[in-house]
């Protein structure tokens, strides 16, 4: 996978004071007194510079805020960028996440080339060191990044690219964490992928042109195969919910059916899981167009589906030991004479048919045939992730994904997931009150519900189509971009998911006997 800022992220065994870099990156809680044992070491070599900081006042350690101050050959390091960690009792891995990613935007903004991280020894032996490894990555891939592939002029004056590395004086605490470095390495860089593709523009990324993208981005992956369904077999085999929404454009749809299947023979223990992602490359709304004011934000409208073919990808660089299915239904929601309209009965992949009141809940209607295609697949669970309804922003802001399903066991499994990979979901219901709903009068079902709801009503929509299996859905309208740039990273895509579903799929692997 290409990416626009070239990080490469090592682990050395070098002393704190000593080690030579643009760049050296440490930690302090709001609420300790004592500076730790490396703090109080470069503080003396800085000649009591940290203590003045902290005693002025200027720095508290609060988290979202940093301090940098010059080594001026007092330390091997030309800065020491100080990241506020909060108060020491709330932190989490998260906190740790969001501190390197800081360091990491810091870096990039000041154009340090080489970054330093030495966070680990603020949080003592309160998280495992492989997790902080992994998690430190996570976090310096996730703020160094960057969408400026299409600014010619100058590239905003950035590095191209940026060396990192986690440094600890002790051979076995940088062993620790660099098993945790090389799986975060491998989550990270998804992540930014993800952020990448999806950030491209409506006219770059097109149905046709993201399945090209599919199978460029899956080629030598040992284990993965991508095949892409075109608009002929898409008809052939039925998914008329896909073709009415892509009926609209000049760029035919296309559906990408990603499976990984492990070296050796997959744990029989184990589930075949199903991943389905919404690809709308742009959703105008078609017939039933949207309000011009921030219709640019649906080209993030494909966000899901590049969720799923950066997350299967990273599955089998992980060499996870369960077979996988990457689903992603990808089409163009636009108005014209082809169009379908307000009104159309579709039949869709499933044989049930759909009555479209509102072209605009088009999400639904690609993810249906998905949804029961990966069913017929034979997967135990499916899980699928989209950019669904404005609803579920209504409901939740920007903070927190909907979480939907119909099995106690796979919610609890995908919580955990988000605690700890820092994405975070908020339980909804779907059940049979909001499938009442969505029952039609001249259809098995139309495409939308009341005013009320509307999230859980479009998840009852989609859980009519998963024949049972154990289904949920992440809802991620609105977490799915950052609208501000902030201390932790840029602002655009946020590649939502990755984590979670990587995590997810990891702790699954984890059950193996
Ligand atoms: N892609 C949108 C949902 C969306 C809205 C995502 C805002 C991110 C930000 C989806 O296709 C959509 O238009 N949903 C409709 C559904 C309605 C017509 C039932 C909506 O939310 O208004
Ligand atoms: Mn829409
Ligand atoms: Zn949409």
């Amino acid at each position: 996978m290409k990416e626009i800022i070239n990080v490469e992220i090592k682990s050395r065994e070098i002393d704190f004071a000593d080690c030579k870099t643009d760049l050296l990156v440490t930690g302090l809680f709001a609420d300790v007194k004592e500076p730790d044992k490396i703090t109080a070491q470069l503080d003396s070599r800085l000649g009591g510079e940290i203590e003045q900081l902290l005693k002025l006042g200027d720095f508290k350690g609060k988290d979202g805020t940093s301090a940098l101050i010059y080594g001026n050959g007092r330390i091997g390091a030309k800065r020491l960028l100080l990241v506020g960690l909060g108060d020491k009792k709330k932190a989490t891995l998260d906190t740790v996440r969001n501190a390197a990613a800081a360091a990491a935007n810091k870096a990039v903004t000041i154009k340090a080339g080489t970054v330093s991280i030495a966070l680990h020894r603020a949080f003592g032996g309160r998280f495992d060191l492989i997790a902080i490894g992994r998690v430190i990555t996570e976090g310096a891939y996730f703020g160094s990044y960057r969408y400026d592939e299409f600014i010619t002029e100058n590239k905003n004056g950035r590095p191209d690219s940026l060396r990192i590395e986690l440094i600890d004086p002790d051979a076995a605490k940088i062993r620790m964490l660099n098993k945790g470095l090389c799986c975060g390495a491998v989550i990270g860089k998804a992540q930014n992928y993800t952020r990448t593709i999806a950030n491209r523009p409506g006219n770059v990324i097109n149905p046709v042109t993201l399945a090209a993208e599919a199978k460029k981005a899956t080629r030598g992956v040992k284990g993965l195969s991508c095949t892409i369904l075109d608009e002929k077999q898409l008809a052939a085999k039925g998914m008329g919910g896909v073709l009415a929404v892509g009926a609209g454009s000049k760029t035919p749809p296309r559906f990408i059916i990603l499976k990984y299947t492990p070296g050796g023979k997959a744990a029989h223990n184990l589930p075949t899981v199903g991943l389905v992602g919404k690809a709308i490359t742009f959703d105008s709304g078609g017939i039933s167009i949207k309000p011009s004011d921030k219709m640019s934000e649906m080209k993030l409208d494909k966000t899901g589906g590049i969720v799923v073919l950066a997350t299967i990808k990273a599955a089998a660089e992980l060499k996870l030991p369960f077979n996988i299915y990457g689903i992603i239904p990808a089409a163009e929601n636009m108005p014209s004479g082809t169009s379908y309209r307000p009104g159309d009965i579709i039949t869709t992949f499933s044989g049930k048919t759909v009555e479209v009141l509102n072209t605009d809940a088009e999400g639904r209607m690609i993810l249906c045939d998905a949804l029961a295609y990966a069913a017929r697949q034979k997967c135990d669970i499916i899980i699928d992730i989209a950019t669904l309804t404005g609803a579920c922003m209504v409901a939740l802001g920007k903070h927190k994904a909907g979480l939907m399903g119909n099995d106690d066991k796979l919610i609890k499994q995908l919580q955990q997931a988000a605690d700890e990979s820092g994405e975070k979901v908020w339980y909804m219901p779907s059940g049979d009150e909001y499938a009442e709903e969505m029952k039609s009068k001249t259809a098995d079902l139309k495409n939308t519900g009341s005013r009320w709801g509307g999230a859980c009503t479009g998840a009852a929509f989609l859980r009519q189509f998963v024949n049972g299996k154990k289904w949920a859905h992440l809802d991620i309208a609105g977490v799915d971009i950052l609208e501000k740039t902030t201390e932790c990273t840029a602002e655009g895509s946020s590649g939502f998911g990755v984590r979670l579903l990587t995590t997810f799929l990891m702790n699954l692997a984890e059950k193996k006997k």
